[in-house]
């Protein structure tokens, strides 16, 4: 990898949450480094914290120690409006659950992304249809959420992660809810469209195929990440 300054990375990342039944060590000591464009893969266990790895990546939640770094900047010295800024135009995210505005149709749903960071431009809207068209949807733009299927709701959340030309994606089992079929494709363009825009990937995935697509290949296992 180049000397370039990593996009993101966490040091000794630690995680506790209180349930009803006492304490909960989540996550441990997780250190990530991801450079520019690198994508990267993590599998783990059913509850091993992939998810609140994600969270405290983008500093939605807030660690009890550690450090986190986005493009070099220390994010906890940051304030919160700073980070909510910050984390809109560095950063894009697919989930599971796609969480499509079901009334909206998909270039509004993809535009809503551009409309949290600022003044919606017609470039926005000509660049919101082209990547649109770019996961396939050219006959759906004006569908709304509701009208569409699963694999054409994740290929609209793929173009709304990519709409403010971010430069790290964040995918918490982006296939989890599609059949094999549509979560290959939706794969295929997952990984094209983050090579295509140099766009860095942190993959969360339990499907090994995918996971060995990626640059890079960890495991978060106790509390930490394995490589
Ligand atoms: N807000 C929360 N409050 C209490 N416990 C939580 C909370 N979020 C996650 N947990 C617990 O943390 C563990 C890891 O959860 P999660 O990060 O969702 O795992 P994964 O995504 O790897 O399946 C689980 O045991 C879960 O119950
Ligand atoms: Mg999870």
């Amino acid at each position: 990898m180049s000397e370039a300054t990593p996009i993101l990375s966490s040091l000794g990342l630690a995680k506790a949450f209180k349930g009803p039944d006492g304490v909960v060590r989540v996550l441990e000591s997780v250190d990530l480094t991801v450079a520019p464009g690198e994508s990267v893969s993590i599998r783990g266990e059913s509850g091993a914290g992939k998810t609140t790895l994600l969270y405290l990546i983008s500093a939605l939640e807030t660690p009890d120690r550690g450090e986190l770094h986005w493009d070099g900047v220390n994010v906890m010295k940051k304030s919160a409006s700073w980070r909510a800024r910050r984390r809109g135009d560095f950063m894009g995210f697919v989930f599971q659950a796609y969480y499509l505005i079901p009334e909206l149709n998909a270039l509004e749903n993809v535009l809503i992304a551009r409309r949290l960071v600022g003044k919606v431009t017609p470039a926005d809207r000509q660049r919101a249809t082209e990547l649109l068209e770019r996961v396939g949807l050219k006959e759906r733009l004006r569908h709304t959420g509701q009208q569409l299927s699963g694999g054409e709701r994740q290929r609209v959340a793929l173009a709304r992660a990519l709409i403010n030309r971010p430069r790290l994606i964040l995918a918490d089992e982006p296939t989890g809810n599609l059949d094999e079929h549509t979560g290959d494709e939706v794969m295929d363009l997952l990984l094209n469209l983050t090579n295509e825009e140099q766009t860095a990937l942190v993959l969360v995935t339990h499907n090994p195929t995918f996971a060995e697509r990626t640059h890079r290949h960890l495991f978060l296992k106790a509390g930490e990440m394995q490589v």
